[in-house]
């Protein structure tokens, strides 16, 4: 049975370590020859470090097999663990048999040992996974989709499915891919249909029943954007709460990020003690702080005093009812309140129909979270319950109520306050990681102009 090599590798204290027959698999790092023995790194993704072999003469036909043994190919290795005389490793596994699964071609292989830069990493995207920077994002990554489903599950939260083909536009932006058939002509579903750019309007009518729920799935925007916080395929986690206002929500939202740090911190230290050498500096420090430090609270109004006054211009003119602009919303983050800081209370106009509306009549109950870095990291408010103020809000925002009909009866039968929000999980990669572009931490991105592979 073979082993993974993160198990191997912390299987024993070296200075314990008995001498152990495993079996590894994985695809070759690199490899020195020297002569009548070779060091052959192997790595299977498992864990940031390569496991060291020492495959020598007295193999079954050791010089052949040397020829195989390059770069990229994908092999197996039986042989003893034993302490390693080497400072670069407790542990080397001495082989007694190697197997060749495939070999790889070091001409023609695009992964040399040198560093790539990101930019060709994307166009191998289907090789990049094996690169040890692609490997610890995928491996955060995953640890970041578990770490949500602990925290809601550990709450009381239910996981529910939201239809990825869905008939409404929820955030009302126009921004949505529109579904045909290879015969365009035809109308699938009798209706036009988009592939969902929110769960919300769908999550509320669980969260009305089941009063805790999440989804957590796909989520497709054709903004024309390029930039490198958006992309128009990404993963969007939403909760939704009935009985709950703003204060609740905000107070979710705030945990579950902390709580993700925190998992972070302990779970994928070796990853990040590598984002924090080779892509940002301080990472583990800035985290850290996260981890301990409440969130700023902060009104739209008053966000927008601290912009005007700010020692610096800005590329968009600051004004009320204007919506932030990235550098508004970093600023805010980064260097006035050098911490994740939640804006509320945005201008109705530039949110969402379906947020409530405050008592000021200008405002609604709306929260995003800003972080360091990346700006927007969750946009979430608490839902308008009213039904008469709904229906105008659907009039004032020229939506059409008969689209709406079984959004509107929620508010008709058994309607409570309740509250939700949306975080894009690739920015929380971006956020915990220290990568700079979006396209970095999702396998295959899909951005305007690109779906390849
Ligand atoms: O602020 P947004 O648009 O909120 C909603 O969609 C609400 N319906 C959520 C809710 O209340 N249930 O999006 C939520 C988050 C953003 O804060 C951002 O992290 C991410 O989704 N996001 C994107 N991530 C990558 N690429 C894009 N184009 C994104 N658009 C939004």
């Amino acid at each position: 049975m073979r082993t993974k090599i993160k198990q191997v590798l912390l299987a024993k204290e070296p200075s314990r370590l008995e001498e152990k027959e495993v079996i590894v698999t994985g695809w070759i790092r690199t490899v020195r020859d020297q002569k009548a023995f070779a060091f052959i790194e192997i790595n299977d993704g498992s864990t940031l470090t390569n496991l060291q072999v020492i495959a020598d003469a007295t193999l079954p036909q050791y010089a052949e097999l040397m020829t195989q043994l390059t770069t990229g190919a994908a092999v197996s290795v039986e042989g003893i663990l034993k302490k390693s005389p080497g400072k670069n490793q407790a542990l080397e596994l001495h082989a007694t048999k190697v197997h060749l699964y495939g070999a790889c071609d070091p001409a023609r292989y695009p992964l040399q040992k040198k560093r790539h830069s990101f930019e060709f990493l994307r166009t191998i995207a289907h090789l990049r996974p094996r690169t040890n920077t692609q490997g610890a994002v995928l491996r955060v990554r995953s640890a970041m989709s578990f770490a949500t489903h602990l925290f809601f599950q550990q709450r009381g939260f239910f996981y529910v499915h939201t239809p990825i083909i869905t008939g409404s536009d929820c955030e009302g932006g126009g921004e949505m891919f529109r579904l045909s058939t290879t015969k365009p002509s035809e109308e699938f579903f009798g209706k036009p249909a988009y592939l969902t750019v929110s769960g919300q309007l769908e999550l509320e009518t669980l969260a009305l029943a089941l009063s805790d729920v999440y989804t957590f799935g796909p989520t497709f925007r054709a903004e024309n954007s390029n930039t490198s916080r958006h992309l128009a395929e990404f993963w969007m986690i939403e909760p939704e709460m009935a009985f709950a206002d703003l204060k609740v929500n905000m107070e979710c939202a705030e945990s579950y990020l902390r709580f993700c740090v925190n998992y972070a911190l302990e779970h994928c230290a070796e990853d990040l003690a590598f984002f924090d050498q080779f892509i940002e500096k301080g990472l583990l420090e800035r985290l850290k702080k996260v981890a301990h430090t409440p969130f700023a609270h902060i009104p739209y109004t008053e966000a927008i005093a601290i912009l005007k006054k700010a020692d610096r211009s800005f590329d968009f003119p600051v004004e009320w009812g204007i919506d932030l602009q990235s550098e508004h919303e970093r600023y805010l983050a980064e260097e006035y309140c050098q911490k994740p800081v939640i804006l509320t209370d945005y201008p109705a106009a530039i949110k969402a129909f379906y947020m409530r509306q405050n008592p000021d009549g200008k405002t609604v109950a709306a929260m995003d979270v800003l972080v360091p870095k990346i700006g927007e990291l969750i946009g979430g408010s608490q839902r308008e319950e009213r039904l008469d103020i709904l229906e105008r809000k659907l009039e004032a925002f020229k939506l059409k109520k008969e689209d709406y009909w079984w959004y509107l009866e929620l508010r008709e039968y058994g309607s409570v306050p309740h509250a939700g929000f949306g975080l894009g999980l690739e920015r929380l990669v971006l956020f915990i990681t220290g990568m700079e572009n979006i396209r970095d931490v999702i396998p295959f991105p899909r951005t305007p102009g690109h779906a390849e592979f």
